[in-house]
């Protein structure tokens, strides 16, 4: 390990989904800070950048994008790169030089997007070994480098650590502002005696109130490490390399996870009016399509498809695909005319419905959700489940949470006050945003949303940028307490200069 800084070269690059100057700016802000990121560098550490982008990116210089993330003094060079045949398309490339205490084997380079697949061995950032120290990566499955990792709305304790800040709120990650139900905190604390036990591999108590609440059978329920895990659930059981799997998007990743774990062909369709486009969908199904995810209401727009186009698409839809509801906002849902699909798990059809206790019900942080099915189908899933997949705290306090309406109506009154003061700020802003079915709002900034979600952090307000859902301009924020949306309105007017 040297001790005095010695001149480093950093490499990264990225992929943007279009030539528009928000796209390249904004990755290449992405770039930037997840390079220093990675190899903890501060501005003054760095000597210069050199960006070249493919000849097909002629919108922006990648330079904007690094004078955002702060590098206001630093020399900045853009170039374009000469057209190799094969080369990945919409591609920035960045070569940091930065004076740095780390040995040439602890830098990590950094691939983001599309551009893991030029380093899959540095994926994620990962040090590239020194030669002859254990170079050579162990053959790994290729369908893995269609998978983009999760990024989940920053934690608090991660921005504490970056900016020092200590008032923090988080409206990120559509969690319970009110926290979980006081009736399953008791619960948790109940278990702490028991905890070298392991859990019930059935989760029997739960699937009997659950299963009687739904008013379907107990055998019809698939628990799960949140409602993440049943979706790779599906995966497992149903998909094979090859077959399709059909959503609309901007929408929740996890179904794209699911179908390049398997090798499956992701299918997407653009929405129609923020919501899935169920007609588009039918069209779009052919022999190959073996499951459609329907994200109802949507993530990250708040949208909703109601129960006549529901029943409409299933009348139609070839019997043999496999239908997902996505209903993880389920209980926040106030429209009349929202689907009731239980009624086709009671009909047979197949069909799996997800729900999940990590919203309204406040245990996002115990991973549990459900998935409801026909037997014949919740059957085939149950083979694949791990055998104490949902430990035995989530099971306790998730029963005792299905059982406090009152959390749950004290939680749903507080979203519908929140959101309507919400939608009246944000039109004072001059705002648009989407109408949401949901605990969480789509507001359209009209402008490059890192920079504003930045200007946010700055403040000790998280949301979430658009860019990670593929829409550079959009910002979505979780509806929060009273204090939290006043706060957020306030960062946001500050960050908009307004
Ligand atoms: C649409 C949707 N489905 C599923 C989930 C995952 O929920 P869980 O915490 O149960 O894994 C989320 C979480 O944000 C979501 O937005």
């Amino acid at each position: 390990m040297l001790s005095l800084p010695m001149t480093r070269g950093i490499r990264g690059a990225i992929t943007v989904d279009e030539n528009t100057e928000a796209a390249i700016t904004s990755a290449a802000w992405r770039l930037t800070q997840a390079m220093m990121d990675a190899n903890q560098v501060e501005v003054e550490e760095i000597a210069c950048i050199i960006f070249s982008v493919t000849a097909d990116l002629d919108a922006a210089f990648p330079a904007a994008g690094a004078r955002i993330a702060g590098l206001t003094t630093t020399p900045l060079f853009s170039t374009r790169e000469i057209p190799v045949p094969g080369s990945l398309p919409r591609c920035i490339r960045a070569l940091m030089l930065v004076n740095s205490s780390l040995g040439q084997g602890e830098i990590q380079h950094v691939y983001l997007e599309e551009a893991v697949k030029l380093r899959p061995d540095l994926a994620c950032g990962q040090a590239e070994p020194e030669e002859g120290q254990g170079a050579g990566v162990p053959d790994y499955r290729k369908a893995i480098l269609d998978i983009a990792p999760y990024q989940p709305g920053k934690p608090i304790s991660e921005l504490r650590r970056e900016k020092g800040l200590t008032d923090i709120i988080k409206l990120a990650s559509n969690e319970n502002p009110l926290g979980p139900s006081p009736k399953a905190a008791a619960a948790l604390q109940c278990l702490l005696p028991s905890l070298h036990i392991y859990p019930d591999g059935s989760c029997f108590d739960l699937r009997k109130a659950l299963a009687k609440k739904l008013d379907i059978d107990p055998m019809e329920l698939i628990f799960g490490n949140g409602s993440d895990e049943v979706i790779k659930m599906l995966g497992l059981t149903f998909l094979e390399p090859g077959d399709e799997v059909l959503v609309c998007e901007p929408t929740f990743s996890e179904y794209a996870y699911a179908a390049n774990l398997m090798g499956a062909k992701l299918r997407s369709l653009p929405l129609a009016d923020y919501a899935f486009d169920l007609e588009g969908m039918l069209a779009a199904i052919n022999p190959k399509t073996k499951m459609v995810f329907i994200c109802n209401p949507n993530n990250p727009t708040g949208a909703y498809v109601n129960e006549k186009a529901v029943d409409s698409f299933l009348a139609k839809v070839p019997e043999q695909v496999l239908i997902v509801f996505d209903e993880a906002y389920y209980e926040y849902v106030t429209a009349d005319d929202y689907p009731e699909t239980m009624k086709y798990i009671r009909e047979g059809r197949n069909v799996v419905v997800l729900r999940t206790f990590s919203k309204i019900y406040g245990l996002a942080g115990l991973r549990i959700g459900y998935g409801a099915a026909p037997g014949h189908i919740a059957q085939l899933i149950h083979r694949v489940r791990e055998p104490f997949n949902v430990n035995a705290a989530a099971q306790a306090a998730a029963l005792a949470a299905l059982e406090d309406d009152e959390h749950v109506m004290r939680s749903r009154e507080l979203n519908e006050a929140g959101k309507s003061w919400l939608y009246r700020e944000l039109a004072k802003l001059g705002l648009d945003y989407v109408p949401s079915q949901t605990n969480f709002i789509f507001i359209d900034l009209q402008q490059d949303s890192q920079m504003i979600y930045e200007r946010l952090l700055n403040q000790g307000v998280i949301a979430r940028g658009g860019g990670a859902f593929g829409c550079p301009t959009w910002l979505r924020v979780t509806i929060g307490t009273e204090e939290e949306n006043q706060r957020f309105i306030e960062a946001l007017a500050t960050a908009l200069g307004r």
